[in-house]
C-alpha cells in the first residue's frame, strides 16, 4: 500500500526515545542453560547480547519510558499528546490494549491510545498510520511507541530462537510540521498472510488457548523457520527500501542513514548492498540488544539521532520485516 502524493499537511519526527532494562543476558550466560555457543550465535546473527525486562516489569513500563524521553525531546507535554499507537506483540494483557496501560502512566488523559499488531514492523505501520492521521487534519500530534517484552513468550530451552530475542522500547513523536521543517516523505508497507507459519505464538489466542492439557508444550512461545524467514526478508526490505526512495526522489547517494530492523547482521549487510548503500551508513545495534521486534528499529533511530549521526536534513531510511509476514520502510528528511 502506498501513500498518496499530496497531503494537507507534512509531519515531521520532533523527538525519538528509548528504554532497555537493566539486565544484561550475554551469549557465554546462554551457554550455560542450553547448548549454544558465542561463536555459532555471533557469527551466524552478530548479537553478543541482550536486555531482559525485570520481574514486574512489563511491556507498557518500557513503553512509557521511551515515550516519555520522546515527549521530552519533542518539548510536548503529556496532556498535549492527542493519539498514541503502541506497536507490540507482546502486550501486557490481550485486552485493553498496552497503549491504555502507557496513556494512564504519561498521565496523557486526552490521547486516543490503540495497539497494533505487525510483529517487528510495527513501529513503521504505525508511523504511516499517525502520518496519515496527521496529514489528514483528524490529529495535530502522535506519540508512536514499539515495545516488547519478548522474554515472557520464548521458550528458554529452544536454542534455535531463544538465542535471538531480548526486551526493550522505542518512541517518535510526530507531529504537523511546518514547510521548512523536516518531513516523512513516503511510507511503504505490505503483508503476506500465506506465510503466517514461518513465524508465529501458536498458542494463547482464540485457535489454541493454553489449558492444563497443554500447558508444558511452550505453546505461548516464539516459533520460527529461520532460513525461511532469512530469505524473503532480504527481498521484501530492499523492494520496500527502493520504493520509498524512488518516491522520495532520492539517489542512494542522497541517504544519510540507513536505519533497518535489527534482527541478523547478515541480512542488514544484504540489504545494504543490494541497496549500494556503505556499511558505514547503515546503523547497527543488534549486538548490544537482539531482536526486539516492534521496538528494534525505534530503539535504533533514537540511539542513532542521540548519537549525532542523524543530522537536521538528512535523508534516512528505515526499513523492517516481521511475522505476517510483513515489512515496512520510510524514508525522512530530517
Ligand atoms: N546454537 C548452536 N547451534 C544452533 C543454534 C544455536 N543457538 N540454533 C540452531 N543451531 C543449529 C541448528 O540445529 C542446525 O544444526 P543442524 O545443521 O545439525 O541441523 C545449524 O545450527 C544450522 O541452523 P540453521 O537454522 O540452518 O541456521 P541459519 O544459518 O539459518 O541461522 C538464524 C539461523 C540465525 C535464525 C537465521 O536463519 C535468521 O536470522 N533468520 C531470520 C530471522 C529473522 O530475521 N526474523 C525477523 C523477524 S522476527 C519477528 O518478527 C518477531
Amino acid at each position: 500500500m502506498s501513500d498518496a502524493t499530496s497531503s494537507q499537511h507534512q509531519v515531521c519526527i520532533a523527538g525519538t526515545g528509548s528504554y532497555l532494562p537493566e539486565k544484561v543476558l550475554t551469549n557465554a550466560d546462554l551457554e550455560k542453560f542450553v547448548e549454544t555457543s558465542d561463536e555459532w550465535i555471533f557469527t551466524r546473527t552478530g548479537i553478543r547480547e541482550r536486555r531482559v525486562a525485570a520481574e514486574g516489569e512489563f511491556t507498557s513500563h518500557m513503553a512509557a519510558k521511551a515515550g516519555q524521553k520522546a515527549l521530552e525531546q519533542a518539548g510536548l507535554s503529556p496532556d498535549e499528546v492527542e493519539l498514541i499507537i503502541v506497536a507490540t506483540i507482546t502486550p501486557d494483557t490481550l485486552t485493553p490494549a498496552t497503549a491504555c496501560y502507557v496513556q494512564q502512566q504519561l498521565g496523557a488523559m486526552g490521547a486516543v491510545a490503540f495497539d497494533i499488531s505487525a510483529a517487528c514492523s510495527g513501529f513503521l505501520y504505525a508511523m504511516k498510520i499517525a502520518k496519515r492521521l496527521i496529514s489528514d487534519g483528524a490529529f495535530t500530534n502522535a506519540l508512536i511507541i514499539g515495545a516488547e517484552k519478548l522474554s515472557s513468550f520464548i521458550n528458554w530451552k529452544d536454542r534455535t530462537t531463544c538465542v535471538l530475542f531480548g526486551d526493550g522500547a522505542g518512541a517518535a513523536v510526530l507531529r504537523r510540521a511546518a514547510p521548512e521543517e523536516g518531513s516523512i516523505l513516503a511510507t511503504e508497507m505490505g503483508t503476506d498472510g500465506r506465510l503466517t507459519h514461518l513465524l508465529n505464538i501458536p498458542g494463547g489466542g482464540s485457535a489454541c488457548p493454553i489449558t492444563p492439557e497443554n500447558a508444558g508444550q511452550h505453546l505461548a512461545s516464539l516459533a520460527m523457520m529461520g532460513k525461511e524467514v532469512f530469505k524473503h526478508a532480504v527481498n521484501r526490505m530492499k523492494e520496500s527500501a527502493e520504493l520509498v526512495i524512488e518516491r522520495s526522489g532520492l539517489q542512494p547517494e542522497d541517504i544519510a542513514l540507513v536505519v533497518p530492523h535489527q534482527a541478523n547482521l547478515r541480512i542488514i549487510d544484504a540489504i545494504a548492498d543490494r541497496l549500494a548503500v556503505p556499511t558505514e551508513r547503515v546503523f547497527v545495534n543488534l549486538q548490544k540488544y537482539g531482536n526486539t521486534s516492534a521496538a528494534a528499529v525505534a530503539i535504533a533511530l533514537d540511539e542513532a539521532h542521540r548519537a549525532g549521526a542523524i543530522k537536521r536534513g538528512d535523508h534516512i531510511v528505515m526499513v523492517v520485516f516481521g511475522a505476517g509476514l510483513t515489512w515496512a520502510a520510510a524514508a525522512v528528511r530530517w
